[in-house]
């Protein structure tokens, strides 16, 4: 492999990689602004200069220096090209571009969104100045409402041009342009639009300062109070990788996690602000009796067996039991509903929840769709049903409930974001049969179900989806469930428990893919794409200590020396 040398460190690269791509390849710092893997290169902050000396094959392949600093984010590598990032020169180079940068901002960090995740931060701290040389009046800018989401604050705005060639390049909608010339140039939306093309929340995560801001998220948090858990697209059938960022128990953002096989670095808006339903005020966070809906229950605890019970005793009026398994559950959640099911009643019928389809896939130019199907699983959950039988999609099971009265007990589970019980469902499972609705909104079955239990989204539970592509993935669980939720594949164990008189197992996703892959189900244990995060994306703010016994160092243990453990 053809080689070149970046700051005395010698690098094997691929043809066709720019100076930048291999210093970032292997871990080594120049600092970038304006260059973004998945934009055109335009080489405009100026940041990323650098000294590069090269062989010139009319001098004897000696190396010989280019005479100007050059854009590395621009600059192919070429065999036995030698780069300084770190010489006096280049070094002068980025403290003059941060100079540049700051003359105008307001260096309002104490009250910007993006403190803390800021490149203009996290550059002036490491290639800025201690103290500003500017004595004049700075310029102001204005503060924008974008339309859509997003906010422009334009002072903070450091004219890198990434949001406007995402509008033109990924999206195709080029609602952002570049207004005003020189220090007095600003982005604006051209006139007459608003930026509120379906994955404009991009921008937000795009923009390296803090001057597109998202409205959802404006003076919520601040950002270092966030933990990211990796997660999985819960409310279609994309498949993308994301974050979801929560503090205290409450979800507060959903970023994209770069992943090249689904999402690149991209989501839509839907996806990143599909969260919002987990923490509304009429989420029913109790389990309920029929009838019960307005009484008080004083002790939750006592509440929850009433409701099992009463589940237990509706299930055993003799007949069959159907099951119906929506498409927004985890491969998880299902094998645990239908192996109870098929504990409870040997012949149960197991069918798929409907499958929610708004039109049609919308690709963008820039190559991200977004998926027409409007659920996380259904794929993941036909799999593990067919693995007891045939799949029975939803309006096969209508039609099977509107005619066939040996089915005595219905299990109805919902986790959609919004309404999704059709009078069609509620006219066929009609009002004589017995009803457990486990379900995480208060839909027009709620008051109809014998028992309802509180089930737990997407992002308080970990589990399996896969996505419109069959890819299976595997995400965490983000939040503690809230208030008496618990997964449906929770729920399942408890009363398959109750069923056969033993102590319910506390769910555990990897346990659950083993035993499906023990049962046959291979592919839950050999084609699951776990997450993978880099280290960069979970930094730690806390230094590794390395503690000492008796003066001597030691790599692990408490370090007391009294508890005598080994530290392993
Ligand atoms: S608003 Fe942000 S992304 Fe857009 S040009 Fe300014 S700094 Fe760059
Ligand atoms: S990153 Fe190279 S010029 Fe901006």
């Amino acid at each position: 492999m053809p080689t070149i040398t970046i700051n005395n460190r010698e690098l094997e690269f691929t043809e066709g990689q720019t100076i930048l791509e291999v210093a970032i390849d292997h871990d080594i710092e120049i600092p970038y602004y304006c260059w973004h893997p998945g934009l055109s290169v335009v080489a405009q902050c100026r940041i990323c200069l650098a000294e590069v000396w090269q062989p010139n094959p009319r001098n004897d392949n000696k190396l010989e220096p280019l005479p100007k600093l050059v854009p590395t984010c621009q600059t192919p590598a070429s065999e036995g090209m030698v780069i300084h990032s770190d010489s006096p020169k280049a070094v002068k180079n980025q403290r003059s571009v941060m100079e540049l940068l700051l003359i105008n901002h307001p260096v309002d960090c104490p009250v910007c969104d993006q403190a803390g995740e800021c490149y203009l931060q996290d550059y002036a701290y490491r290639y800025g100045r201690a103290e500003s040389r500017f004595e004049e009046e700075k310029i102001k800018q204005p503060k924008k409402d974008l339309g859509g989401d997003i906010l422009l604050y334009s002072d903070r705005c450091i004219m890198c041009t990434r949001c406007v060639r995402f509008t033109k390049e990924v999206t195709g909608t080029s609602e952002l342009m570049i207004a005003g010339r020189g220090a007095h140039n600003e982005i604006d939306v051209f006139p007459g639009n608003a930026l509120d093309n379906p994955l404009a929340g991009n921008v937000v995560d795009l923009c390296p300062v803090g001057a597109l801001l998202d409205k959802d998220f404006l003076f919520q948090q601040r950002v270092w109070f966030l933990t990211s858990t990796p997660s999985i697209d819960g409310i279609t059938a994309s498949g993308d990788n994301i974050f979801v960022q929560h503090n205290d128990g409450a979800v507060h953002r959903i970023k994209p996690r770069t992943n090249m096989d689904v999402n690149t670095w991209w989501i839509s808006d839907e996806i990143r602000h599909g969260w919002s339903h987990i923490h509304t005020e009429t989420r029913p966070l109790m389990p309920h009796l029929r009838g019960e809906l307005e009484a008080p229950q004083a002790d939750a605890a006592e509440a929850w067996q009433d409701a099992r019970d009463a589940g237990l005793a509706g299930l055993e009026q003799g007949g069959h039991i159907a099951v119906m398994i929506s498409p927004m559950l985890s491969c998880e959640d299902a094998w645990h509903l239908a192996t109870m099911a098929r504990a409870i009643d040997p012949n149960a019928v197991l069918a798929l929840g409907p499958v929610p389809v708004d039109g049609d896939d919308q690709t963008f130019p820039g190559g991200y769709t977004i998926r027409a199907e409007k659920a996380p699983n259904a794929r993941g959950v036909r799999r593990v049903l067919a693995h007891f039988g045939d799949v029975i999609e939803a309006p096969a099971f209508e039609q099977m409930l509107s005619s066939d009265d040996t089915i005595k007990g219905v299990i109805i589970t919902g986790n959609y974001p919004s309404e999704w019980v059709t009078p069609h469902l509620t006219a066929a499972i009609g009002d004589e049969r017995f009803v457990l609705l486990m379900d995480t909104m208060a839909t027009a079955l709620f008051e109809r179900a014998d028992v309802f239990m509180p089930a737990a989204t997407w992002v308080e539970k970990a589990g399996t989806f896969e996505n419109a592509d069959n890819r299976l993935q595997s995400f965490e669980g983000a939040i503690e469930s809230v208030q008496y939720c618990k997964s449906e594949a929770q729920i399942a164990l408890d009363l398959q428990a109750d069923v056969e008189g033993c102590t319910a197992p506390v769910f555990n996703d990897a346990a659950t893919r083993q035993a499906m892959a023990d049962a046959g189900l291979t592919a839950m244990r050999d084609d699951v794409h776990h997450p993978i995060v880099t280290q960069d994306e979970l930094e730690s703010d806390m230094d590794l200590v390395q503690l000492s016994v008796g003066g001597q160092q030691t790599s692990g243990g408490c370090g007391s020396g009294g508890c005598g453990c080994s530290g392993d």
